[in-house]
């Protein structure tokens, strides 16, 4: 009865407004394949339950059980039971034809109905009805007096099959419960792949049994073990996430030859982990059999830990160094006929192919790793694109058209800290003319946090929400490309993460009260709102000015990118100074005055040398926002003030603390705009 009055209720304005905004009122990411909306509303009410009508509930289950909870904690209704007592259907029926054995084939589409009486999911699938119940949840709605989810058919599947998120866990290290917070941040955008990338030069995390030293040498004591990755594993499976390992060799190798200096190639050298960032000398040895027995035992340890199919071992960056220092290595190469160091690499790397086989691992390595002769079994990871002068489609698609399956990175480098619209508009195929081979090889993408310059303080923060577009990217139909309407229901979907524990959010104002000695921080919050860290790897130039052991709780770490206010902001004064639409004018003017006022309010806080440094950041806005604001009013500025004006400006495109105010360019127009109107 209840729900048939809420259906009355809504269903005069909403249809019609449903259809004509659809994007808009529903905030779903990745965006369905397929959607029509129905003038019905499921209420959700104590009486919600679910039944599933499968072959092994487990995952589904587990699937239910959280939905259940996160849908009570989300509306605040008290769920009486949750599954039906008696074996009858639920409110909500879930029904599958298959569990996944998780793999590339893996069918994750599915089919979801909901009217006003019931809800129907369906999917080939276990991991189908994950994805369906996430798409649910989102779906979730409210009025002033109620919680429903409206009325939608969906039919949605994948249009690629690799869709993953990169953890360098090397460069600093991350906990088990960070892992886990992002594998079920990944769920809810319905990535399905968690690439560990385990080793580097600055620490190896994995505990092995068979080559201890490696964890106990070059780890700091910071290392999973053995049954935490094992652990990790079977919760990501538990989401419909694969797990691929990465071994990097034989660069990137500075800690496996602080445990085994042995194994080097250049002789007599105590290697120590490194603590700096970049691209270092340290690499194996690819010309002795004690190379080839101890990565054959290493391999086969931790193939078997990582149930999946595809085993990646890095090979990038390796710029061979020690290798043409090595009279040995160079002996060597002219014995086997290996006139370059990629053709030694090649060497190298079809011998661990042969190593994974007997794991009955496919080998999968940057795309370093594409030399003319290497396997086309090998999966290419394209990491370089067109920026890096390759051509056209970059890695990716020379990948694809010379036979490997590939899988994209290149310009979904979250750590360079662009804005979310250059991982959105990085459409991995475009316009590029592809045989139905040569398209089915390229597998997906994957988003990549290298973490030189975060700890599990901030990763989140550097991850989400980006991610959550570069999500919608893999998963989405390529025209799904509106950016401002993906950024409407990026808004939601970010907040809600916290829901599942991502803390990319209130540790920002954590950053702030640990900077202020737990003042108040309005101040830089919102200089925090126009300022962004340096892009690129500017910040960190040279990789030596932040360590291992550096802070990252600076005033760079709590900012973030697409700094909000200077999103509003710049487009506000873009419509001004363009159309002079007036009706800009005044929230220019609001947020002028909020600024003005900022060096006053950062005054108040007990300075600290953390704090202390912001002072010409703090100032110079005020004093260029007092400015212009007296420009924009009283149309009149004396020439002493305008050389004040333009000289905080300047000093404004100066980097302070490692963040860019990026509302310069606005700052400038709109001093161009007073000085015509004064
Ligand atoms: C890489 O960024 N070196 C794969």
């Amino acid at each position: 009865m209840k729900n048939t009055i809420v259906t009355i209720i809504f269903i005069s304005g909403m249809l019609l407004n449903a259809q004509n905004k659809l994007n808009e009122t529903l905030n779903l990411m990745p965006w369905p394949n397929d959607i029509t909306q129905n003038s019905s509303n499921f209420l959700i009410n104590s009486s919600v339950t679910i039944s599933i009508h499968g072959n092994d509930q487990g995952r589904v289950r587990n699937a239910a059980v959280n939905f259940l909870r996160r849908l009570a904690d989300r509306t605040g209704v008290f769920i009486d039971e949750g599954f039906p007592i008696s074996n009858t259907n639920g409110t909500i029926v879930i029904s599958f034809d298959s569990v996944s054995d998780l793999s590339i084939n893996t069918d994750e589409s599915y089919e979801l109905t909901v009217n006003d009486k019931n809800i129907q999911l369906h999917a080939k699938t276990d991991v189908g009805i994950l994805r369906g119940l996430e798409t649910l949840l989102q779906l979730t709605s409210n009025n002033a007096t109620a919680y429903y989810f409206p009325g939608v058919t969906i039919k949605d599947a994948p249009r690629f099959v690799w869709r993953g998120l990169m953890i360098d866990v090397s460069r600093h290290f991350h906990p088990v419960d960070v892992i886990k917070r992002n594998l079920r941040a990944m769920a809810s955008v319905k990535m399905n792949v968690f690439h560990w990338h385990l080793t580097d030069d600055q620490g190896f995390r994995a505990e092995s049994k068979v080559y201890p030293k490696l964890h106990e040498l070059a780890s700091d004591g910071l290392f999973y073990t053995q049954d935490q990755i094992k652990d990790i594993v079977n919760y990501a499976a538990n989401l419909g996430i694969r797990v691929i390992p990465e071994f990097d060799v034989p660069g990137h190798a500075t800690a496996f030859l602080t445990a085994y200096p042995e194994l080097g190639s250049k002789k007599d050298t105590q290697y120590v982990i490194e603590r700096n960032s970049g691209i270092f000398d340290p690499t194996l040895n690819p010309t002795i059999d004690d190379t080839y027995v101890f990565l054959d035992k290493l391999f086969t340890e931790m193939a078997a830990l990582f149930p999946d199919a595809y085993f990646h071992i890095g090979g990038d960056e390796n710029e061979g160094k020690h290798w043409d220092e090595n009279e040995d290595i160079q002996a060597f190469m002219v014995a086997n006929n290996l006139e370059t160091n990629h053709d030694l690499q090649t060497y190298f790397n079809i011998k661990l192919e042969k190593i994974l086989k007997k794991s009955e691992k496919n080998l999968m390595g940057w795309d370093e790793i594409m030399t003319p002769n290497m396997p086309t079994t090998a999966v290419i990871h394209a990491w370089r694109g067109e920026r890096q002068g390759l051509p056209k489609g970059g890695a990716l698609i020379s990948a694809a058209k010379a036979g490997y399956n590939t899988v994209l990175s290149n310009g979904f480098y979250i750590d360079l800290m662009y804005a979310v619209e250059d991982h959105y508009n990085n459409e991995p195929i475009g316009d590029i003319q592809l045989t139905t081979e040569e398209r089915a090889r390229i597998l997906g993408g994957e988003a990549t946090m290298w973490s030189e310059l975060v700890t599990p303080r901030t990763i989140d923060s550097r991850i989400w929400p980006r991610t959550a577009a570069i999500a919608e990217r893999l998963w989405s139909k390529k025209e799904v490309n509106d950016v401002e309407n993906m950024k409407l229901r990026l808004k939601d979907i970010s907040y809600k993460l916290e829901e599942l524990g991502i803390t990319h959010i209130k540790n920002k104002d954590a950053i702030l009260r640990g900077m202020t000695n737990n003042q108040d921080i309005t101040a830089l919050v919102d200089l925090s709102k126009i300022c962004e860290p340096l892009k690129t790897y500017t910040r960190n130039e040279g990789g030596t000015e932040y360590k291992t052991y550096s802070p990252f709780t600076l005033f760079a770490d709590a900012c973030g990118t697409d700094a909000e206010d200077a999103f509003v902001f710049n487009k506000l004064v873009h419509q001004l100074t363009e159309n002079v639409s007036n009706e800009s004018l005044t929230p220019i003017v609001e947020y002028l005055k909020k600024w003005a006022s900022n060096y006053a309010e950062f005054e108040k806080i007990n300075n600290n040398p953390k704090v202390n440094a912001l002072k010409p950041l703090s100032l110079n806005v005020s004093k260029a926002s007092r400015l212009l604001l007296k420009s924009l009013q009283t149309k009149e500025l004396s020439n002493e003030d305008r050389k004040d004006l333009n000289t905080s400006i300047k000093s404004l495109k100066e980097p302070c603390m490692d963040v860019e105010l990026v509302i310069i360019t606005s700052l400038e127009k709109l001093s161009q705009f007073s000085n015509k109107n004064d």
